[in-house]
């Protein structure tokens, strides 16, 4: 993961109505699968408007071969706890949700965040080959 200088200090104290500077950015550098080298690089932008999600090559550039999946992304990332933003491991991604909150009647995982996660890791691994994040 890396980030602006603006962002940072947001993102380790991430809460749920964070409230990051125009202007951050957050890159997670993705490896490739077997070798480990660098891969996809995923992109969020904070514009005056918006988030901006992008996928860059390994030059920094935007990668027309992900274009495509550039919708994808606000679907997983709106249910994020700070949404859009994850963050670092500790704030629970959606797969995590259900062990969370343990039911009395013993049945787990029937409900919610599952079916929500279950597509997740196939997601991710597709724009780009590589490892998921
Ligand atoms: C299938 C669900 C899913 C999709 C689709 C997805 N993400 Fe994510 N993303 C996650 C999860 C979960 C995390 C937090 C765990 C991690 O960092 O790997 C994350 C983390 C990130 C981060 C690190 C910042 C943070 O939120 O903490 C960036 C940047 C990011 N994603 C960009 C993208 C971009 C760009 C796309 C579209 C090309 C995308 N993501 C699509 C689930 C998804």
């Amino acid at each position: 993961m890396r980030l602006s200088p603006a962002a940072h200090a947001v993102y380790l104290g991430l809460v749920a109505d964070a409230d990051f500077p125009v202007g951050s950015v957050i890159l997670e550098v993705l490896r490739e699968e077997g070798t480990n080298l660098p891969g996809p690089v995923l992109a969020l932008e904070r514009t005056e408007a918006d988030w901006v999600y992008q996928v860059l090559d390994t030059e920094g550039r935007p990668d027309p071969a992900h274009a495509a999946s550039l919708e994808l992304c606000p679907r997983c990332h709106a249910a994020a706890p700070a949404a859009p933003i994850f963050g670092l491991p500790r704030s629970t991604p959606p797969a995590a949700d259900s062990a969370s909150a343990p039911s009395p009647s013993g049945a787990v995982g029937v409900d919610g965040p599952a079916s929500r996660s279950a597509p997740a890791p196939s997601a991710v691994g597709a724009p780009g080959s590589a490892g998921a994040p």
